[in-house]
């Protein structure tokens, strides 16, 4: 089977000078199939950021892409040259990160922003073209009164309608694979559950595959059909959304999971069960799990090797040594 995207064993450091390399991203291997929505769960600092950074082509200069590959519909896009790259980002994959203010130009108006996107994919349109397929992108992402949008400056509008011309300028060009970074993390409730509707409904109508990051459990489960879980840069559990987020089989999930408020009489109660401690420094590589120290169910083997990577289950991989590895 050819998946839309394959990344196989994605090693990524960020070096500093004087420092030891921090070792972020450490063997990450994913598929993503068309029309398929996959869910990236993990604590901050896990290296989700970096990982979406990387399957752009936007790492910073500080970070070293050690090992692997990324391919998109068997083109590895590790061996593109930047002008190869950059003719894919919009049109074969694109980004929508967590703060759609720094996504947007302060002084421009979005509609100049978002004919900029089509001008750079497909100059050949004319003025009133890129205009007319401008707005009516606007339109698809529920968008009303697009004429005064096009013409306002982001300032002008709520953090909601600037969230959606962040997704109408990624997905303007049609691109197959969208690469959502936490996109609802600084909306309030209400509006964050519109954007989640809003790429439900996207996926749908586009055929749109998706990769969506977030921290947070019941986020993903809104929108996610599998989820990979990271923990200090490696795929710690991964399975279909509902299996993972229901009966969840890696400690680390599990302790996640337990954090989660729940709801008694309208109102949210907080569990005592909290996932204390905090994940590794990258820039210590621990020999054994990276979770050991925060690990209830830790044994001996466990500080002196790492797990592989076991089936623990049908379709649930998993990266702990209560399952084998
Ligand atoms: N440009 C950089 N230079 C050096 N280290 C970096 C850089 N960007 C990120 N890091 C480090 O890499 C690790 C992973 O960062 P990343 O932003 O990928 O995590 P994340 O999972 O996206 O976190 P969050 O949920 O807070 O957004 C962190 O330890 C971070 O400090
Ligand atoms: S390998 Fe050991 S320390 Fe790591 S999660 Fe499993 S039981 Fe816990
Ligand atoms: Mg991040």
């Amino acid at each position: 089977m050819q998946f839309l995207l394959e990344v196989r064993d994605l090693r990524v450091d960020y070096v500093s000078d004087g420092l030891p390399p921090a070792w972020v991203l450490r063997g990450i291997t994913l598929t993503v199939a068309e029309g398929e929505c996959l869910g990236i769960l993990g604590e901050s600092g896990c290296g989700k950021t970096t990982l979406a950074l990387a399957l752009l082509g936007l790492l910073p200069d500080s970070a070293a892409l050690r090992e692997g590959s990324i391919c998109l519909r068997g083109r590895d896009l590790l061996q593109l040259t930047e002008r190869e790259i950059e003719k894919l980002r919009g049109e074969e994959l694109s980004i929508v990160f967590q703060d759609p203010s720094s996504a947007l130009h302060p002084v421009r108006r979005v509609g100049a922003q978002l004919t900029d996107v089509i001008y750079a994919h497909r100059p050949g349109l004319s003025g009133g073209q890129r205009r007319e397929l401008g707005e009516a992108t606007l339109k698809e992402v529920g968008l009303a009164d697009t004429e005064r949008i096009f013409f306002s400056y982001p300032h002008e509008l709520s953090g909601g309608q600037r969230q959606r011309v962040v997704i109408a300028q990624a997905l303007v060009c049609r691109p197959a694979l969208l690469i959502a970074d936490e996109p609802t993390s600084s909306l309030d409730t209400t509006v964050q559950a519109e954007i989640l509707a809003l790429l439900n409904r996207l996926r749908r109508e586009r055929r749109l595959s998706l990769i969506f990051i977030s921290h947070n459990p019941a986020v993903i489960s809104e929108v996610a059909d599998r989820v990979v879980v990271i923990y200090a840069g490696q795929i710690v559990e991964e399975g279909s959304a509902r299996e993972v987020l229901v009966s969840p089989l890696h400690p680390f999930t599990q302790a996640l999971l337990s954090c989660l408020p729940t709801d008694k009489g309208g109102s949210q109660v907080f569990p005592a069960a909290a996932l204390l401690g905090t994940a590794p420094d990258p820039v210590e590589t621990p020999l054994g799990c990276a979770f050991a120290p925060r690990c209830k169910d830790r044994m001996a083997e466990c500080e002196l090797r790492m797990a592989a990577e076991v089936c623990a289950q049908p379709g649930r991989q998993v990266r702990c040594f209560k399952y084998g590895g």
